[in-house]
């Protein structure tokens, strides 16, 4: 069993990655080869449409662009669970999780019938960490991310979304022009909730490889 773990936030060690190497950790206590990295890393961008995975002669579920990235979704195409984690930033995941899913999604897509090439089965969780409480994330969130983590679809697994809310931006909101935040509630949720998302997490990366 082998799952991939990709942290899409610029930050090693807040929300989102703690979050993650929670999630690595469910998956390898029951057995599970994994591999994590931090997109933020690697030089890359979106789709060039360049339609080298289009040629008739071309390997399929293989993205032929140069960069630190293609490699990458060769080993999520050999993988069992994909875990990749974002914050929202202006109300969608971060500009890295975007470029991945152009390119991973767009060389298993069959442009004859826009079917998936890919006849494996990958299942997806997607941690999502926001400052939005759980109540907005209902409200404004939960159906536009649905839609938006269709083309995981191609990859013909499971897709489970693990909305984390109301996080802890920064350590000490005394040092920042923050005061739309209360910082008493956040700590509290940082205390509270947090540990119960780790958890989630933890669950997650167990759940996705039994699926
Ligand atoms: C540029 C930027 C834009 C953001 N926009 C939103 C937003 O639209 N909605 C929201 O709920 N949180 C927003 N946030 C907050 C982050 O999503 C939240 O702090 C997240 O947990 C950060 O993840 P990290 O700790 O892994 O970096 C934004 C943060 C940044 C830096």
């Amino acid at each position: 069993m082998k799952t991939t773990i990709l942290n899409a936030s610029p930050r090693k060690n807040w929300n989102t990655a703690e979050l993650l190497k929670s999630a690595q950790k469910g998956a390898e206590s029951v057995g599970s080869e994994t591999e994590y990295i931090d997109l933020y890393d690697l030089n890359f961008a979106g789709c060039r449409s360049c339609l080298l995975c289009k040629r008739k002669d071309g390997q399929r579920n293989h993205c032929f662009w140069k960069d630190d990235l293609s490699p990458v979704i060769d080993r999520i195409y050999e993988s069992d669970a994909l875990i990749v984690g974002a914050p929202i930033y202006f109300g969608n995941p971060t500009s890295q999780f975007f470029a991945l899913m152009e390119r991973l999604i767009f060389v298993a897509l069959s442009y004859d019938d826009y079917s998936s090439y890919f006849d494996g089965k990958i299942n997806v969780g997607v941690v999502l960490t926001m400052n939005a409480p759980k109540n907005l994330y209902d409200q404004l969130y939960a159906e536009k991310f649905d839609a938006l983590l269709k083309p995981f679809s191609f990859l013909k697994g499971s897709i489970k979304i693990l909305p984390v809310c109301d996080t802890l931006q920064v350590k000490d909101y005394s040092k920042f022009n923050m005061g739309g935040f209360n910082e008493a509630h956040k700590k509290e949720v940082r205390e509270t909730q947090f540990p119960k998302d780790l958890d989630a997490a933890f669950r997650l990366g167990i759940e996705l490889l039994k699926l």
